[in-house]
């Protein structure tokens, strides 16, 4: 269960990284909430999906920096009752290299995000390179780099692994991010953390006027096994709003919606018209949500249709005022010059027609196939139609050793 503060979470901060690197111990020493939770990742001991969790930020007014930031109401140094200065959610991405697709669409719900390298390990692993390759194709600029396990380290061990992080991101995006050398697991230079987090990742600005959005990550029928017809509750489901605000009572529109494939085989989207009947942010029940966080939006929808992530990859808006629903896009590609997930050093090969390719849209992931190219603009069919428009960026992985790998991105044209 989530904690409930007095604001709503208005900011979004991703993880990123290797596998293992210990981004939900992280989450867990900012929030106090073990994101994953499913018992496949309770299992293998990995994240799988993508878990969110929301942290205050509290300022003490006496003591000073760093000190002074911390995620509790009353100072744990003097005492005092510290200043909410606002709710931040953390969405918590899987590192393992087979769940890149699913690390993708987390990226596209991120205001900013915190790339976990562990000191132990020499920098950059594969994931780490992928993930902060991810990051850049998202447009995700404001980014903290933390340095953890560092009590595993000598203090020349984490001097060197610092100059390693340095030259690794030398020309990226990440090129002037602060480091924070933390301890997850023992909680250690949080309040570093926070203060990082405080100057480098801002809460954007939001435009409330325009038409509501939502990318949805997430969808649940939330009744239990064999509750009564009458008492059934509608589906649910969960996002980040983008723009706009939701209100309950406002009819909505979900796009692409149910798909199907007729008798040629070829894919039908089916967009669904229906009422919010609730909506959840920060844990609250309330009248209206907007960006950053969380919100679950309980619907009047037949639950089957929203069970089980069904409507993940999903927008949700005003009727008719969602982009249009394609089976096919064209690309303006830039690729990679080496495949940067994988261990070896492997050149990127230009785009083949006929070629299968994965394809994240915002939250959506869908496979392809290559109809055409034409030097970089790429012609792709979508195995599933998907809810975009022009301008939009698509991460672009190709199947390279049995894995799909990062190997750029594209523009739709
Ligand atoms: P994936 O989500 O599967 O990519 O892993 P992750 O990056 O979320 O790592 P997770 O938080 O699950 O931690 C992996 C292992 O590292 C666990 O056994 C943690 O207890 C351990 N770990 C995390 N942080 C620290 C730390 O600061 N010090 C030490 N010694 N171990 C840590
Ligand atoms: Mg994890």
């Amino acid at each position: 269960m989530s904690k409930v503060y007095e604001k709503a979470p208005e900011c979004n901060i991703g993880t990123a990284g290797h596998v293992d690197h210990g981004k939900t111990t992280l989450v867990e020493a900012l929030t106090g909430i073990w994101t994953s939770r499913h018992s496949e990742e309770i299992k293998r001991g990995i994240t799988i999906k993508l878990g969110y969790a929301d942290a205050g930020f509290y300022k003490c007014p006496v003591c000073p920096p760093p000190k002074c930031y911390s995620t509790q109401p009353v100072c744990a140094n003097c005492g005092s009752k510290t200043e909410l200065l606002r709710v931040v959610s953390f969405v918590d991405a899987p590192g393992h290299e087979v769940l890149m697709a699913t690390m993708l669409s987390g990226a596209a719900v991120m205001d900013g995000a915190m790339l976990v390298i562990a000191a132990n390990e020499t920098c950059p692993q594969p994931q780490t390179k992928e993930h902060l390759a991810a990051l850049e194709v998202a447009g995700v600029k404001n980014i903290v780099i933390v340095q953890n396990k560092i009590e595993l380290v000598t203090s020349q061990e984490a001097l060197k692994n610092y100059q390693q992080i340095k030259e690794f991101v030398k020309g990226t995006i990440a090129e002037n991010a602060p480091i924070i050398p933390v301890s997850a697991q023992n909680k250690v230079n949080i309040d570093y953390l926070i203060e990082a987090i405080e100057k480098h990742i801002p809460t954007p600005k939001r435009d409330l006027a325009k038409p509501p959005i939502m990318y949805i990550v997430r969808s649940f029928d939330v009744n239990k096994p064999g509750t009564r017809a009458i008492e059934l509750s509608g589906g649910v489901v969960g996002g980040t709003i983008v723009q706009g605000v939701l209100r309950v009572g406002d009819e909505v529109e979900i796009r692409p919606g149910i798909i199907s494939t007729d008798d040629s085989g070829r894919s039908i989207a089916q967009p669904l018209i229906t009422r919010i009947v609730s909506l959840k942010h920060g844990g609250l029940n309330v009248d209206e949500a907007r960006c950053g966080g969380l919100v679950g939006v309980g619907t009047s929808l037949d639950p089957s249709l929203t069970k089980a992530d069904n409507l993940a990859g999903n927008l949700i808006g005003k009727p008719s005022m969602l982009p249009d629903i394609v089976n096919e896009i064209t690309l303006d590609t830039s690729l990679f010059e080496t495949v940067v997930g994988a261990v070896k050093q492997l050149k990127v090969e230009k785009i083949k027609p006929k070629e299968p390719l994965l394809l994240n849209i915002l939250t959506a992931i869908t496979l392809g196939v290559v109809k055409d190219v034409r030097e970089n603009r790429v012609m792709v069919n979508l195995k599933k139609p998907v809810c975009t428009s022009k301008g939009q960026r698509v991460a672009v992985s190709r199947r390279i050793n049995d894995r799909w790998r990062l190997i750029g991105y594209g523009v739709i044209i």
